[in-house]
């Protein structure tokens, strides 16, 4: 199984607080590798990091995020923002800030499209319509002429996951994707995910829910404390936990 992603060692810290103690795991191709821990624990700093999006008073003080064999780390900022959009992209835990608020929701998707492949103008409406249509949103057509602000949470959560897909990246990073979602849409939007391993996009899947988890999952790692305590596939994690902290994630569900 090939890795399409491998995080080596990677360590960070807020001055002398360490906040990733030493993670290393692989995200294989074409799979879905989840990466689940209590609150705190540094999911969402393992994310930010992957896509060179630290907040100013974090820093990586040891280890390599390789993606496709590159070091990302050793990117400068215009290779990043190529990288995000068309190979890596991610669904936000907190969706506003995934938007800009004066171009509307089919403006934001167009410009990803334009940026990442060489398709007409007519063609990128087709698309952008029909990656809305996927996640589930009623009416693209309204919804790609709204304004970030003039959806509600849970569609402007699947807007913004519309917005990661739109490019078709390689690798898709989703932090708790399904939050703001009811029942029903969260069903859906797992179908969705499904398909993505059809289609060999490789997914990290931040999630607090072991029902989803247990769905999706290919590989799963366990966080604590910013420390990789426990990973391996999905079975072998949901049936033999051997770590205490991951049968105590796994009791609370
Ligand atoms: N800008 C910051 N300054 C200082 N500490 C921070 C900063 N951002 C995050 N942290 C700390 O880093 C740790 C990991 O935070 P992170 O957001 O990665 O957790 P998480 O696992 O995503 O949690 P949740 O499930 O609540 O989203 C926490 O202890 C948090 O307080
Ligand atoms: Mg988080």
């Amino acid at each position: 199984m090939k890795n399409l992603l491998e995080v080596k060692h990677l360590t960070v810290q807020v001055g002398q607080k360490v906040l990733l103690d030493d993670v290393s795991f692989g995200a294989p191709e074409g799979k879905i590798t989840a990466l689940v821990g209590s609150s705190g624990s540094g999911k969402t700093t393992v994310a930010n990091s992957i896509l060179g999006l630290l907040p100013a008073a974090l820093e990586i003080t040891k280890g390599e995020i390789l993606f496709e064999q590159r070091n990302l780390l050793s990117l400068n900022k215009e290779q990043m923002r190529f990288l995000r959009g068309g190979h890596i992209a991610m669904i936000f835990q907190e969706p506003l800030w995934a938007f800009d608020p004066l171009m509307t929701i089919g403006q934001q998707m167009d410009e990803v499209l334009a940026a990442h492949t060489s398709q007409g103008k007519s063609d990128r409406r087709r698309r952008v319509l029909d990656v809305l249509a996927k996640v589930q949103l009623p009416n693209p057509t309204d919804m790609a002429d709204r304004y970030p602000h003039q959806l509600s949470g849970g569609q402007r959560q699947r807007a913004m996951m519309a917005q990661a897909l739109v490019a078709a990246p390689a690798l898709i990073l989703a932090d708790e994707p399904t939050s703001n979602l009811d029942v029903t849409l969260q069903a859906k939007i797992m179908d969705l995910f499904r398909q993505f391993k059809k289609e060999e996009m490789s997914m990290l899947l931040i999630s607090h829910d072991w029902g989803m988890v247990a769905h999706l999952a290919d590989e799963v790692i366990i966080l604590q404390n910013g420390q990789v305590v426990e990973s391996g596939s999905v079975d072998l994690i949901m049936n033999h936990p051997r770590h205490k902290y991951t049968q105590s994630l796994m009791e609370v569900f």
